[in-house]
């Protein structure tokens, strides 16, 4: 492994509590999102891809392996990283209407920040990415 390619602060994997949010903070002014399933460590940026909302803040079931942004409270698929649903939209429904620019049944293509690492051991890197 190639150090320079990864933050140098490690994630610590028996720091991780298991199908929670686990909030990490790897200097550089970057902190990560990192949940931890049984066959699984998914690392995030703390990010929402909609408008910057923290989703440390935000609420992860592990039923549906979803993670909800506060913000606004879009829901991203864990597995894949994608939008799904903005319960929103229930009410906006009523309200809106297509024009050109506008598209009601065009599903927006926002998709979480998943963050490539390394595992060395109890440590888990993370790797440097040209923009988050
Ligand atoms: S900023 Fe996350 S849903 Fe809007």
């Amino acid at each position: 492994m190639d150090k320079n390619n990864f933050y140098s602060k490690p994630i610590y994997i028996n720091q991780l509590k298991p199908e929670v949010i686990n909030l990490v903070d790897l200097g550089e002014e970057l902190q990560v999102v990192v949940i931890k399933r049984a066959d699984e460590i998914l690392v995030i940026a703390d990010i929402c891809p909609h408008m910057g909302g923290y989703l440390s803040q935000g609420k992860y079931c592990a039923k549906s392996h979803t993670l909800q942004c506060p913000w606004h409270g879009y829901i991203f698929d864990l597995s894949t990283g994608i939008f799904i649903e903005n319960p929103n939209e229930i009410i906006w429904e009523k309200l809106r209407y297509p024009t050109e620019h506008f598209k009601p049944k065009t599903t927006p293509k926002y998709k979480l920040n998943q963050l490539e690492y390394e595992i060395d051991e109890d440590k888990i890197y993370v790797r440097r990415q040209s923009k988050i």
